[in-house]
């Protein structure tokens, strides 16, 4: 058994190259590292690497993370500028005992060690947002998570058993620089574990960092439950919380993926694409919040909307 699950519709073409990959038996990394990697080349998906919209101080800021489920080594990068690809400096890291984690500077130093291309993640079409949001932009204004894409996660499991899980994100539109999110955090904006399952989350990074959504669904895979309930529980017990303290039920996603090939989602947003990849080919899909529970439906790419 194979698979490979993405989130939002932009995960969507490369989540159907990835799952070729792993149809030709490639490891789960490299069909996970084909579709993150093809939605942070695209200036379209401005929520992740070039053309992804910048901080308050004009610049964007990017953060990875990455994690084997065989052995639960993880690399990470936060807050790097100037490279084309955070995810493949989060994956280069991987597999070091110490220093796996990298911030800024050092983050972008280690990408072009390993022959990452820098790279102007400006674009005409991002400045000209940003200069806009600029003019009415008041400190002290909440941010709020994208409508309809935000990080880009994505697990894989192979034909051997191996779990990946990756993550790839510029962050919130108009973040303080130096602003880091749940995406680069292991336990948080993604886990991985091949005995159990893996997981990933999208969405408010700074709620998601407070029920470490990621590791709660993975450690409730290992209590027994399925994919898709691991994904509905986690994310019902942090909501019950932040409802019951009078707080609003937040902007957030999950995908889960157990070691079966089967899946799972669940979220806060009246509607959740995702894509995901087995031996029957790839397939968009929809998760909506319904009266018991989360309703997730095979949809067609031309009526859901980037
Ligand atoms: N989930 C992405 C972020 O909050 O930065």
């Amino acid at each position: 058994m194979y698979a490979l699950i993405g989130t939002w519709k932009m995960s969507l073409k490369g989540i159907s190259e990835g799952g070729q990959l792993l149809k030709e038996g490639s490891p789960a990394g490299d069909a996970v590292a084909c579709a993150v990697m093809d939605v942070e080349a695209n200036p379209a998906f401005v929520s992740v690497g070039y053309g992804g919209l910048p901080a308050l101080d004009g610049q964007v800021y990017l953060d990875a993370g990455y994690m084997d489920g065989n052995t639960l080594t993880c690399g990470a990068v936060l807050s790097v500028t100037g490279i084309a690809s955070s995810f493949a400096a989060a994956r280069g890291l991987c597999g070091r005992k110490t220093n796996w984690m990298l911030t800024g500077e050092a983050a972008r130093k280690f990408a072009l060690s390993l022959g990452v291309k820098e790279c102007d993640l400006r674009t005409k079409e991002s400045m000209a947002r940003y200069e806009e949001a600029m003019r009415t932009f008041n400190p002290g204004d909440p941010l709020t998570a994208y409508r309809g894409h935000d990080t880009v996660c994505v697990l894989g499991l192979d034909e051997t058993g191996r779990m990946v899980s990756g993550t790839s994100t510029s962050g919130l539109f108009l973040k303080e620089p130096g602003r880091v999110g749940d995406s680069p955090i292991p336990g948080c904006g993604y886990y991985c574990d091949s005995r159990y399952g893996a997981a990933a989350a999208t969405g408010l990074g700074e709620d998601i960092m407070r029920g470490c959504l990621s590791h709660e669904c993975v450690r409730l895979m290992r209590q027994g439950m399925t994919a898709q309930q691991a994904a509905e529980e986690a994310l019902r017990d942090l909501v019950e919380k932040k409802l019951s303290i009078g707080e609003d039920k937040g902007s957030m996603s999950l995908i889960t993926l157990a070691p079966d090939g089967s899946f799972g989602a669940a979220t806060t947003e009246a509607c959740f694409p995702f894509a995901v990849a087995t031996p029957d080919g790839p397939c968009l899909y929809t998760c909506v919040p319904g009266e018991k529970g989360m309703e997730i439906r095979a949809a067609d790419p031309d009526s859901v909307p980037d």
